[in-house]
């Protein structure tokens, strides 16, 4: 037992760093705004980057746009890794393409501004599938393909709201509540042989949090100006360095977190402190996207371009 602890406590001091030249990444949700900044990191940085994602025309656009250095190789494969049928072929043929995987970034993610009494049934089951089980289907299909690399690691985009309840998005909480004790709880598993870590951010300014704001979801997440993808990416490149169970691009945000957790009977008086600041906040974010004509005005109602 003190041979495990030393070992555990070795590897959390251990700093192996990580040198993206020729290594191969996949990042699922890779057309999106968080996994295509990834993406423009690691491959500027000498990676080849699989981009997993639904949106064809978004994937061949952003792998086009993929520096290339040296000898790296960028390609996009298309499907939906809500059937696990596609996740199986994707990662066939992502194998087929490079033989092996020494990154996979489970990063694919949705959200749902609707209430949760109006909700049908199926936007639940959707919601869960695309957030939790989708990036647990590809886990497991990559294991064999992260086994081939000589350090593999697995990332996963989680999110605070995987620590800290939601009312207006409850099933995205609970997905990421849920994917969050999933990659901790795979992480004691695989470890040492795979490293694997969670990223956890609040807002971004994201396509995603950009149709939140205008359908008028969680206010408490603008108390302030949100973050871009880049300091997401950031975050994501520390636990490369330096792997460890979770890293929070916002840590100061991330122990106000941890610290009202602490006490979650008074969640109902402590987050109304909150929510005045957090509407106004979500107010300014509107007219910014407004003025950048990421959003406009039809017929009375704000759309996302
Ligand atoms: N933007 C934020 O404020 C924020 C905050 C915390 C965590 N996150 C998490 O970050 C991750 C990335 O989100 P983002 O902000 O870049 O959003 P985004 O909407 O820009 O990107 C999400 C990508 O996932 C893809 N995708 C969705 N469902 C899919 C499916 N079934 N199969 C294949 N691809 C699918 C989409 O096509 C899209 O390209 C998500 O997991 C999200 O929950 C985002």
């Amino acid at each position: 037992m003190i041979r495990q602890a030393a070992r555990a406590l070795t590897g959390l001091l251990r700093a192996p760093g990580f040198d993206p030249r020729g290594k191969v990444v996949v990042i699922t949700g890779g057309a999106g705004g968080i996994g295509s900044a990834l993406g423009r990191r690691l491959a500027r940085d000498g990676a080849s980057i699989a981009v997993l994602d639904r949106d064809a025309e978004r994937c061949r656009q952003v792998v086009a746009d993929l520096p290339r250095v040296g000898t790296a190789h960028h390609e996009g494969f298309v499907g939906d890794l809500t059937d696990p049928a596609q996740v199986s072929e994707l990662l066939d043929d992502v194998g087929g393409v490079y033989g092996y995987v020494d990154v996979l970034v489970n990063n694919t993610g949705m959200t749902s501004a609707e209430r949760f009494a109006d909700r049908s049934l199926e936007s639940i089951d959707h919601e869960l599938l695309v957030n939790l089980t989708s990036p647990l289907y590809v886990t497991r299909a990559a294991i064999p393909l992260l086994r081939r690399a000589s350090d593999p690691r697995i990332i996963s985009t989680v999110s605070l709201a995987g620590m800290m309840p939601q009312a207006e998005t409850p099933i995205y909480c609970a997905s990421k509540f849920g994917l969050r004790g999933a990659m901790l709880s795979i992480a004691l598993d695989l470890e040492p042989h795979i490293r694997v870590s969670s990223v956890l951010p609040s807002a971004t300014d994201t396509r995603m949090l950009r149709q939140e704001a205008v359908d008028g979801g969680n206010a408490l997440q603008f108390q302030s100006p949100p973050q871009s993808a880049e300091d997401v990416v950031d975050a994501v490149v520390r636990l490369l360095h330096r792997p460890r169970l979770e890293g929070y691009p916002k840590p100061r945000e991330a122990r106000l977190v941890r610290a009202a957790m602490a006490f979650p009977n008074l969640l109902p008086v402590a987050l109304s402190f909150f929510e005045g600041k957090g509407e106004a906040g979500r107010h300014r974010y509107l007219t910014e996207l407004q003025r950048r004509g990421d959003v406009v005005e039809v017929d009375g109602r704000l759309v996302l371009r």
